[in-house]
This record gives structure tokens, C-alpha cells and sequence, in this order.
């Protein structure tokens, strides 16, 4: 039994369908708990004005005289003034804020542009692939060096352990702000400290965190920020960026079409065209901007209240289920909405199977793209966890339907094991 897709296809009936949330218009069909993958849904007026905008004045922005194109570009002006702002970068410099695809794109472009033959990166194991792959394309074939630095058993990187790590030849330190697993936020400010102490650069992962955790590079002794638009800055997939602060110059790697100084035969050296290629996402950009609004309207740091919340009463449920084993959550402090766990006797991929096909709820189970992290709680050779992201439309009755079909599961844990010996 089945029912039609937006695109046609068939997929399963799920037994909870059409509850309301609030803000949205529009009726679920699921229970999701996957915002740490990307938040979802986002606010209706980022859907309304994304396609508004792209409908009129959808032309090339930057590249001609004319009206549209000129409106069209002062959006993309404009956002980049916003996001400096709301990111504490250099406001007199609203230029280095420089878009692209998304924080793999910008922490691609960070790590190449800043790394050479003989340089070390100090880098920690609560990254994702997003850092460490590109880390070690540059340690097998780049002769670069690095030092993966652990994190403490809540989760925690320690600044001095940082400071430990740094040799004469580092020149880059690299953090991911928020864990996508563990949901552990670390100690930017005291890090870049140290980076800013010993004349290292500093960069930050914020795909997590920006939307939800306050960021001020400057207070945080931030130098260049990697962020993504489809996550807490509900912003649409296919936009992110970066922001290089003022003395940060960052290598070019990639060249082509600026719209500006068309003649000169090399990629322009100024931000933001030093690291902007071709034509932009538009629509990605007009969802930001929406994003930012509504981010503004709502307050990031009521939108983390209320998202700890429901975490803290999710935390709860877990711990009174016999059988359920949490990472890193003995304290929601600097933390995230997100809680990973597993279920003793059951695969993690077997329980995020039971939990959408019987319970219709939405997580991700495996390593998400961290293998550091599951090596270092120890989840690494059992297939990771399954992990639990909430976001700004979630409900207690979410939270609640989530801990009763954990509940059932792992009652029906013996079973289900001693049937799969
Ligand atoms: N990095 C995203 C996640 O953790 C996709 O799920």
C-alpha cells in the first residue's frame, strides 16, 4: 500500500500524518528529527520570498547596467553586509564575506588556499569529512602535515591541548564549533585565544552552530568562518560561504567570470571575487536573506532555548529506558538539540529503520560523515548511532512520540537480537 509522491513515485503510509506546527502552514507527514542534515521545513516566508524574488528578478546579478540586474545585485550587497554583521566579521569590510555552495565548498577553498609543502594544521577529532578529507587529500599527496587533537569525555575540545599541538611550522587551526554527532559546543573563544597568542591563524566550522549559538569573530578571535545556508540559517541548500577577516589572505584556487574587470586576465586578488566564481545562487541568496529575517524576528537565542528544551526532555526520556546508551550528554550546557544514542543488542541502522517505517520519525543513524568522533566514543566497529537533531518547528508531542517508540523498541531489543544471532 502506498500513496503518490510529489514526483510521481509511491512510498509507504505512515500511520501519523497532518499535525500542525507552529509557524508553518502546511501539514507533515513526518516526524522530523534530522535538522543537524538540514533544518526542515523552513519558515514559509523563506519559501514565499525565495521564489517571489527568483520570479522577478531572476536575471544575472553584477553582470549588467540594468535595473533588474542592478537590484538583483544589491541583495547579494546587501546580504554580505548582514552577514558580516550578524557573524561579527570586519563591518568596514563586508567584502570578504564571500558566498559558494555550502561550508564543504568554503572549508575546500580555506584549507587549500591556505596550506602549502611544509606546513602543519592543528585540527581536532570532532570534524567532519568536510575538514578532515580535504586535511588528509593535502597530508598523502600536499606534504602538509596535521595533528587530529581529542576531545575530553563530554565531548570537549581543551584549549591547552590545542596549544600542545602547535609546532613552528603550524599555520592553521581548524574547529568545528558545533559537533553534528555529540552536539558539543567547543571553546571558540579560548582557542582562537591561544591561535591569536602564537600568530596562528584560526578557522572555524560553523555549519552547526551559525542560526543558533551567537558567533562574533572579533570577541571570538575568529579568522575565517566557513558557514552553510540550509541548516539554523534556514537558509535553502546550495548557498554557504565564508568570512576571511582583514590580514587573512586566502591562496586562489579556482578562477572565471567575476562581472567585473573583464579584461584582466587573471582571477581579481580583492574579496569578495577573490573566492566567488561565476555566476551566483541567486535564489539561495534571496533564501538567506529571508532566512536572516526571520532569524531576526524570532531571535536565535529564544530558538535555542527553546530547542534545549525539548532536547533536555528527550535527554530524560533516553535515560529512563533500560538498554539506551547516550554520548557526551551527562550535561546540556554549550550544547546542541542533537543527541545521538544507541539501543543495546539492535544495529543503529536497524533501529533508524524501525523508527521510520513503524513510528514514521526521521533521524540518521551510522557515522554522519564523523568517523572521528564514532572512533573516540566507540562507535566506530558497531555502524555509529542514531542520532536525534531538533529544530525550531519541533513539539513536545514530537519529543514525547519519539521517546515511546525508543521505548518500544528497546523492549523489543532481546528479540529482535537473539533472532538475528
Ligand atoms: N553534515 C550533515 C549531517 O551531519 C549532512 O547530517
Amino acid at each position: 500500500m502506498g500513496k503518490t509522491t510529489i514526483l510521481g513515485g509511491i512510498i509507504k503510509i505512515h500511520p501519523k500524518k497532518a499535525v500542525n506546527q507552529s509557524g508553518v502552514t502546511y501539514m507533515e507527514d513526518i516526524i522530523y528529527l534530522d535538522n543537524a542534515a538540514t533544518a526542515w521545513p523552513k519558515p514559509e516566508k523563506v519559501y514565499s520570498f525565495m521564489i517571489d524574488f527568483y520570479k522577478k528578478l531572476g536575471v544575472n546579478p553584477g553582470r549588467s547596467g540594468y535595473d533588474k540586474a542592478i537590484e538583483a545585485g544589491n541583495i547579494i550587497e546587501d546580504l554580505r553586509k548582514r552577514l558580516t554583521k550578524f557573524f561579527g566579521g570586519d563591518e568596514d569590510a563586508p567584502e570578504r564575506l564571500c558566498f559558494g555552495y555550502n561550508a564543504t565548498d568554503a572549508l575546500n577553498l580555506i584549507i587549500q588556499g591556505l596550506l602549502s609543502a611544509g606546513d602543519h594544521i592543528v585540527t581536532t577529532n570532532v570534524e567532519h569529512n568536510s575538514v578532515i578529507r580535504p586535511v588528509n587529500h593535502l597530508v598523502r599527496d600536499g606534504g602538509v602535515e596535521a595533528t587530529y587533537v581529542p576531545f575530553d569525555k563530554q565531548g570537549f575540545v581543551d584549549p591547552d591541548d590545542i596549544k600542545k599541538a602547535i609546532k613552528p611550522n603550524t599555520k592553521l587551526v581548524i574547529v568545528n564549533h558545533g559537533s553534528n554527532v555529540i552536539g558539543t559546543v567547543q571553546p571558540i573563544k579560548e582557542i582562537g585565544a591561544v591561535c591569536k597568542e602564537m600568530g596562528i591563524i584560526f578557522a572555524i566550522d560553523s555549519s552547526q552552530t551559525a542560526g543558533v549559538i551567537p558567533i562574533n569573530m572579533k570577541e571570538m578571535n575568529i579568522d575565517v568562518l566557513a558557514f552553510t545556508g540550509h541548516k539554523a540559517l534556514m537558509g535553502s541548500m546550495g548557498i554557504g560561504g565564508m568570512y576571511v577577516r582583514k590580514g587573512v589572505e586566502i591562496r586562489q584556487q579556482r578562477s572565471g567570470g567575476t562581472g567585473v574587470r573583464s579584461a584582466y586576465p587573471y582571477q581579481l586578488e580583492e574579496y569578495p571575487w577573490r573566492m566567488e566564481f561565476g555566476t551566483p545562487n541567486l535564489m539561495g541568496i534571496a533564501a538567506l536573506w529571508a532566512g536572516q529575517d526571520w532569524l531576526d524576528e524570532n531571535g536565535i537565542e529564544n530558538i535555542h532555548k527553546k530547542e534545549i528544551r525539548l532536547a533536555q526532555r528527550l535527554l530524560d526520556g533516553f535515560r529512563n529506558i533500560e538498554g539506551v546508551k547516550t554520548y557526551c550528554a551527562d550535561s546540556l550546557e554549550n550544547h546542541l538539540s542533537t543527541l545521538t544514542i544507541n539501543i543495546e543488542g539492535i544495529d543503529a541502522g536497524n533501529v533508524g529503520i524501525m523508527l521510520d517505517v513503524d513510528f514514521n520519525i526521521a533521524t540518521r543513524t551510522g557515522l554522519h560523515c564523523a568517523p572521528l568522533v564514532h572512533k573516540q566514543i566507540g562507535t566506530f566497529d558497531i555502524h555509529g548511532g542514531v542520532r536525534f537533531s531538533i529544530g525550531p518547528f519541533n513539539t513536545e508531542e514530537h519529543i514525547d512520540t519519539a521517546i515511546e517508540a525508543v521505548q518500544d523498541i528497546a523492549k523489543r531489543a532481546p528479540t529482535i537480537a537473539k533472532q538475528s544471532r
